[in-house]
């Protein structure tokens, strides 16, 4: 039966996660997929996780099947992070919120939605680049998937006349894709005046905003500061649609919370929104997974669990911040006399290094330093141990 069936290539992030895992080489460093390490290079686990599970073990809970659409607590309390505790939408009933399976999960649910019930154009526009599993998840959803210009290589920066002028260009009617904040890979996001004018243009175009916030509190710290984009369109009366992802900001990745939202014009054309979405999701995965929501709504609905939380998820982005000054300043120390502002000027997770797939080549076969072939490196899995050595490799291999 499966003689005509071809190998295929490794996932270009997850991938080399594998291939490093393969390396003998005591020096090795993986700066691939975006998981958090602490400062010894370890998984963290945040203390505030720790403390739900605890409960949840001392609760005895059972392990029936939630609900198509999963824990409605979880799905409340997941939105009113996005848009805040005021939100009109959710004082109006009329988003349809579903607990979807991390972020992957939650973007996959509105590719089939979109698919099945976008009245417009059916083709997503994404940011070149875009994070690498977009194309295949909208794809996969039968969706097109077109592009707009979003990261200038010659500032390592926002192309905002660029973006500007090919969003001016799509389509009336298409669906655009945006990062929400910490975009992935390049760490670049517009400013709020920058994001107004988007905002404002989307709505001219009458484009469909979808919005991926996979990194809620990791850009800046602070959680609102983080969804103002996301508040922004939703004041400008955008319906958007939404993918939330607790993966990074609680550092629940194999847990897979996450939320899909559809913000609609009332409470009853959410509740149509809501059970059309359910229909999809019960042949692909029947119910979502319990524990990691669980976790989420445990943290978000006590008031001194949510507290550590916010205290973590900054201690996070602050390490991150902290390593990225290192990183500069090593390469400084090394000779380089490239200019490396952009390390400190990107934020989120990741820094979008400039480096060509020649140098990643040799970094990781001279160095033993994995990261994906655009030169994305991992932020996060730098720490006060590896950066000298890291700053070292890239200027042998950039210089
Ligand atoms: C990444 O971009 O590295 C993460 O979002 C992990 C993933 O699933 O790709």
């Amino acid at each position: 039966f499966w003689s005509h069936v071809e190998m295929g290539p490794p996932d270009a992030i997850l991938g080399i996660t594998e291939a490093y895992k393969k390396d003998p080489d005591s020096r090795k460093v993986n700066l691939g997929a975006g998981a958090y390490r602490d400062d010894n290079g370890k998984p963290y686990v945040l203390n505030c996780v720790r403390q739900a599970d605890q409960r949840l073990i001392d609760k005895q809970l059972d392990k029936e099947y939630l609900p198509i659409s999963g824990t409605a607590e979880f799905c409340e309390r997941s939105i009113k992070l996005a848009l805040g505790d005021d939100s009109q939408v959710i004082a109006n009933g009329s988003n349809a919120t579903v607990q979807g399976i991390s972020g992957t999960g939650s973007l996959r649910i509105g590719a089939a939605f979109l698919n099945s019930f976008f009245p417009g154009n059916k083709v997503v526009y994404l940011p070149i680049p875009s994070w690498g599993n977009h194309t295949p998840i909208f794809k996969h959803a039968r969706l097109d998937v077109k592009s707009y210009r979003f990261y200038d290589p010659n500032t390592c920066g926002f192309d905002f006349k660029g973006a500007m002028e090919d969003i001016s260009k799509i389509p009336e009617g298409s669906i655009i894709l945006l990062h929400a904040c910490a975009h992935n890979p390049t760490g670049v996001d517009p400013n709020p005046q920058q994001w107004a004018e988007m905002s404002a243009l989307i709505k001219k175009k009458n484009l469909f905003p979808f919005l991926d916030m996979a990194y809620q509190g990791f850009a800046s710290g602070d959680i609102n500061k983080d969804a103002a984009a996301v508040r922004m369109f939703v004041n400008d009366g955008h319906e958007i649609a939404l993918a939330q992802s607790f993966a990074k900001n609680m550092g629940l990745y194999g847990e897979r919370a996450g939320a899909f939202t559809v913000v609609t014009k009332s409470k009853e054309e959410a509740a149509k929104v809501l059970s059309q979405i359910k229909i999809l999701i019960r042949p692909m995965y029947s119910n979502p997974p319990l524990h990691g929501a669980r976790i989420v709504n445990e943290i978000l609905g006590d008031k001194e669990l949510r507290m550590e939380w916010l205290k973590e998820v900054k201690g996070m982005a602050d390490r991150i911040i902290s390593v990225r000054t290192k990183l500069r300043e090593n390469l400084k120390k090394e000779g380089s006399s490239r200019n490396w502002q952009h390390i400190t000027d990107q934020i989120g997770m990741f820094c979008f290094t400039g480096m060509t797939p020649q140098h990643v080549e040799r970094l990781t076969k001279d160095f033993h330093i994995y990261l994906t072939k655009d030169g994305r490196i991992s932020m996060a899995g730098v720490t006060s141990k590896n950066v000298e050595y890291l700053a070292h490799a890239m200027h042998q291999v950039t210089k």
